[in-house]
């Protein structure tokens, strides 16, 4: 391993830790710029069908349906929430609740699993390592699920006991659904329906697991729980707090709140698929704000491409009329440089844009100056 750090530059502090000492103000830290910050009045669950993200029913009776309203959803709005999903509903209320569990078990035993800039698996409190930067009031816990060689069940919670037999069994399904929308998202692309499974690299696909524990803050106006970002992995299937609100998309320079429907996913497009279909779909731009009252549990379930394939534009898109617009990289690499400058809205993916109109080549072309992990 070279060029990434082993350790935080700076000595972790766990937000839930400050969130119960019952401070008033919060640290320096977390205080974003004023035109950073959640500002009241931000389409905060205004009316109108243009102020939340699709719901889609994936049991409607009509298979064309079903692949009309996702292809809308993915290029209108590269959100939308999937119902009838075949995920058990149970299973979805028990994964939550073993893993709000998890936070409120004592700190001592949680430090544990205290993750390192290397793998970023287990629990923590930042992502990127750059000294000094403005911090996002959340902890979290990560953990990979596949390729099964990387899968290690000493990194995942030991307690509560059920944990490790729930996370496997959600993530089984989790992983049907998103084999399901693979196949949707590549026939709505015009492409053979295994077309996109083949570009992550078939079986050997990668597969990980986001648990995000915002606790109260003091002064939520002030600091997001997460800052603005796309998701860097190929797709993203969320299984919102059942109770408390708090995710947030960009939209026509709008900050809209979604509004979670009972026992749905809310699914979003990573980078990795805008770069495959040469931006006919995009990763949109989200962010998570805070609240003074309620701690709020997500679980975010990353499907990812094989981390070694470079991926770039799928030919079969790529037209003289719609040349390649990205260079292609291979996801080990797209990720440590993210890795490395933390959340930065949709800049990571748009510096992966060709500079040349042929698309081909990359030295100069903008790309990210990333370093081989391994
Ligand atoms: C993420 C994310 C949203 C949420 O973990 O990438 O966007 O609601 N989470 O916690
Ligand atoms: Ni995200």
């Amino acid at each position: 391993m070279s060029g990434l750090q082993q350790d935080w530059p700076e000595p972790v502090v766990r937000v839930q830790s400050l969130s119960d000492s019952g401070i008033t103000a919060i640290p320096d830290r977390y205080i974003r710029p004023v035109s950073d910050r959640p500002s009241a009045g931000d389409g905060f669950f205004a009316e109108g069908p243009d102020n939340n993200i699709p719901i889609v029913d994936l049991g409607m009776e009509d298979p064309a349906d079903v692949l009309d309203q996702v292809s809308r959803a993915c290029r209108d709005w590269g959100f939308f929430q999937a119902v009838n999903h075949g995920v058990n509903p149970e299973l979805m209320d028990r994964a939550r609740d073993v893993w709000r569990q998890f936070f409120h078990l004592p700190m001592e035993l949680k430090q544990t699993y205290s993750n390192s800039p290397t793998t970023y698996e287990g629990y923590g409190s930042r992502l990127g390592i750059e000294k000094g930067a403005i911090l996002d009031w959340g902890d979290y816990y990560f953990l990979h699920y596949l390729p099964t060689c990387i899968k290690d069940y000493n990194k995942w919670p030991a307690l509560p006991s059920s944990c490790r037999e729930v996370i496997e069994e959600y993530g089984k399904q989790v992983v049907a659904l998103a084999e399901g929308l693979m196949k949707i998202l590549s026939v709505n692309l015009g492409l053979e329906e295994d077309f996109l499974q083949r570009q992550f690299g078939g079986d050997d696909v990668g597969a990980c697991l986001r648990v995000n524990f915002y606790p109260r803050c003091p002064q939520c106006d002030l600091t997001l729980g997460l800052s603005p970002h796309s998701d860097p992995g190929g797709m993203t299937l969320l299984l919102p707090d059942d109770h408390v609100p708090g995710l947030q998309i960009r939209r026509h320079d709008k900050w809209i709140t979604v509004k979670p429907a009972r026992h749905a996913f809310v699914i979003n497009i990573g980078d990795q698929i805008q770069v495959l279909s040469n931006a006919i779909y995009k990763s949109v731009e989200h962010r998570v704000i805070v609240n003074s009252t309620d701690e709020r549990v997500s679980l975010a379930f990353f499907y990812n491409p094989k981390s070694d394939i470079p991926i770039g534009p799928a030919e079969e898109l790529v037209t003289p009329e719609s040349p390649a617009l990205y260079s292609p990289m291979t996801f080990d690499q797209y990720r440590l440089f993210i890795r490395m400058r933390g959340p930065r809205g949709k800049s990571q993916v748009d510096s992966l844009m060709s500079q040349r109109p042929s698309g081909e080549g990359c030295d100069g072309s903008g790309r990210p100056p990333v370093e081989h992990s391994d």
